[in-house]
């Protein structure tokens, strides 16, 4: 292809894929596609000027304007920034920087590039009276009504001495935790679905209706002051930072302010490192000269700031080819499609298997074997197809995905009952994925913790009819196990027999869990919609398991966490005479062919609040590491002046005591408008008290 036309395929191509991009909310490609092609535009337009079209994407601040929102202008624009994705490039950055200071080592404040939607807030004497979007970053939409649905945007600046005026700049982002919970639920009930938290995010915050907006779980942080008057601002990024923060303005924590560029690279890899950990997306760090001063002294070009850039991550998002859909069996007995894929390096590591969830999501989707497809692979959730690279489709090579009526296991009809988006197996017994599964389950580290009992060992054993129920598995002789033979897999070994060693270890393993916690036994046993958690709370509440085994509706609807759905799936699993019978079998005891598991009951919960204790009512749960005491010794501190301490947020939570890089509990509690208390303000609160 010849340059010119190589060019102005360039132009059109991104220019389309902007308006997906900014106007629809609907990406038609991942962002590192997008950025590969800007790149190699900017490089033509680099090393050939004469090529430079008028509507060259690289002429815009980003972004454009849609006309449903009222239009609003930026006194100061919002700007875009430079980006860089190596360490040759970092180390240009920072000689460009220190070279503006006569040779001197940097200081930085570096952030985390979070990625949401930028708007501004505008506070007049404390109040904030608009919110805006960035559009192309001179011309904005005007969503103030929406923004005032966040929780943690502060509706009034705290402190007696406020801003006469403050147009604060900042990232509006949905938590991977609330798109999470956002996208089940969709999927379940039929709501929009969403590719990514970003394009949540902005779905949400574009609603012409903002009744809409605040059903969305969306948060805020604070990294930028476009305009301020009548404020002594301090004279660093990071102290405006900490400034923002004392007026009641949520900033992110995972801030610091680092030297050089040996700071700036380790600062990187440590943000790296934590990225899966974090309940946010992130797509790489910010680096800005700290010195307020300089910042002023470098400007800005046309379109970035020369005082600031973006250090990139590799991608969550990338393309790749689908190669095959197959249909794997659940322990109850849920089909589920899953993608095969051509590997792709994603997240952080090699991806070939993706979740499809449900016949409905591949009609949402839209995808046909043969397809290009967006793979996401972000924290530790299973990867996903997030779309479906449509201008990428060869119409003569792809084929559709044919939903099976039949178990491919077992071959029994799979169902669907109405009102479910899983389509179930009904071979129940027969079926050796659900038994299969079913022991994986129960031997699993969070149930029965019974070593040894690897996928390969509970094919041979279920496909040998060894086992025909979990209890079977405590029947089980050295002998029984030891002739097991196993299948090769694919690494292209030989079968070969499991022998009497291994035997022994797995029989030591039984043996060794017959004693075992109540929670654990109530988890191992796989009642839907009963997880580790709801696991606990029914152990803690039932003196002994037969006392849960007879439970009845309104008893398990008056414990903590439990909603209806759940109290159903346990009276029901308690009602189901196969299920007693392996319960039975599980706890019988007395011969040599008795499984003899004992659960042992947790103490109860009458944990007596002393009520004049000065916290005593109050909740309050710990994230992040705390640099002057460990957590326990925390939870400590604060149950002996009265106060419970809770493991997970909610709108009951008092206050979230922060850390050095919180996770989800951070941000579910900035989404909820909880008090957030940093380590520097507990400790001396504590010191108050005298603990
Ligand atoms: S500072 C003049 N800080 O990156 C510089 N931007 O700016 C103003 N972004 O779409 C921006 N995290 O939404 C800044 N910690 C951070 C950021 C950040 C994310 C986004 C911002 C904009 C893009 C380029």
């Amino acid at each position: 292809m010849s340059d010119i036309k190589r060019y102005r395929d360039l132009v059109d191509t991104l220019n389309r894929w902007a308006v997906a991009y900014y106007n629809d909310d609907a990406p038609l490609v991942p962002d590192a596609e997008y950025d590969r092609l800007y790149r190699e535009l900017e490089v033509m337009e680099h090393n050939d000027p004469t090529l430079v079209a008028q509507d060259s994407p690289t002429h815009r601040v980003g972004g454009t304007a849609v006309t449903a929102f009222e239009s609003v202008e930026h006194s100061v624009p919002l700007m875009s920034m430079g980006d860089i994705f190596n360490d040759e490039e970092l180390h240009d950055f920072d000689r460009r920087m220190s070279e503006f200071q006569e040779g001197i080592q940097v200081e930085y404040c570096a952030e985390p590039k979070l990625d949401g939607l930028a708007v501004s807030l505008i506070y007049e004497n404390g109040v904030l009276v608009r919110g805006a979007t960035r559009g192309d970053g001179k011309v904005g939409e005007n969503i103030t009504a929406n923004v005032k649905t966040i929780k943690s945007i502060p509706l009034r600046l705290n402190g007696e001495t406020v801003p006469e005026y403050l147009d604060v700049r900042g990232e509006v982002f949905m938590p991977r935790s609330g798109f999470e919970r956002w996208n089940e639920n969709a999927r379940l009930k039929g709501g929009k679905v969403f590719a990514n938290p970003r394009n949540a995010a902005a779905g949400s915050l574009r609603q012409l209706d903002p009744a809409v907006t605040a059903r969305r779980p969306l948060t805020f942080n604070a990294y930028y002051i476009g305009e301020c008057r009548g404020y002594d601002l301090p004279d660093t990024q990071y102290a405006r930072l900490q400034a923002l923060k004392k007026l009641g303005l949520p900033v992110n924590p995972n801030v610091k302010v680092v030297n050089g560029a040996s700071g700036l690279d380790e600062f990187y890899k440590d943000l790296l490192s934590k990225r899966p950990a974090l309940d946010y997306d992130i797509d790489g760090t910010v680096l800005k000269v700290n010195s307020i001063k300089v910042q002023e002294a470098m400007g800005f070009t046309a379109k970035v700031p020369r005082w600031a850039i973006a250090y990139k991550f590799p991608p969550e998002e990338m393309m790749t080819k689908l190669l095959d859909v197959t249909f794997q069996v659940g322990r109850t007995g849920a089909v589920t499609p899953v993608a095969r894929l051509k590997p792709v390096y994603v997240g952080g590591a090699t991806v070939s298997n993706a979740t499809l969830h449900n016949e409905d999501e591949i009609k949402r989707l839209r995808v046909k074997i043969g397809d290009i497809v967006v793979v996401r692979r972000a924290g530790d959730v299973i990867p996903q197809i997030s779309g479906v690279v449509l201008e990428k489709r060869d119409a003569n090579s792809v084929k559709d995905i044919v939903f099976p009526q039949f178990c491919p296991e077992c071959g029994s009809k799979i169902e669907r009952l109405e009102g479910e988006a899983a389509a179930r197996c009904t071979g129940g017994l027969v079926c050796p994925a659900q038994l299969r599964e079913e022991i994986l389950h129960f031997v699993s580290r969070d149930a029965m913790d019974i070593e040894g009992f690897g996928s390969r060992i509970v094919e041979a054993l279920v496909g040998a009819k060894k086992v025909k129920s979990i209890a079977d598995l405590y029947l089980l002789t050295v002998e029984d196990l030891a002739s097991l033979v196993l299948d090769p897999g694919n690494d292209g070994k030989k079968a070969r027999l499991l022998g009497v060693v291994t035997a022994k270890k797995l029989r030591k393993a039984l043996d060794a869990s017959r004693s075992v916690p109540m929670n654990r036994f109530i988890y191992a046993l796989g009642i839907r919609e009963v997880g580790t958690s709801t696991a606990l709370t029914l152990a803690k509440n039932f003196k002994t398991f037969d006392d849960l085994m007879h439970a009845k509706l309104n008893q398990l609807l008056n414990l903590p966490d439990i909603g209806i759905v759940a109290a159903e799936h346990i009276l029901d699993f308690f009602a189901e005479k196969h299920n007693l019978e392996v319960i039975s079998a599980l706890l019988a005891k007395g011969d040599l062919f008795s499984a003899g598991i004992e659960p042992v009951p947790l103490p109860q919960i009458a944990e007596q609040q002393a009520e004049n204790a000065p916290l005593a009512g109050k909740t309050y749960v710990i994230t992040g590491t705390l640099s002057s005491m460990d957590r326990s010794a925390a939870k400590e501190k604060l149950q002996s002046l009265g106060a419970k301490v809770s493991g997970s947020v909610s709108k009951k939570t008092y206050a979230v005591i922060c850390g050095e890089a919180p996770g989800s509990k951070f941000t579910k509690a900035q989404e909820l408008g909880v008090k957030i208390i940093y380590e520097d303000e507990f400790v001396k609160a504590l010191a108050k008290f005298g603990v």
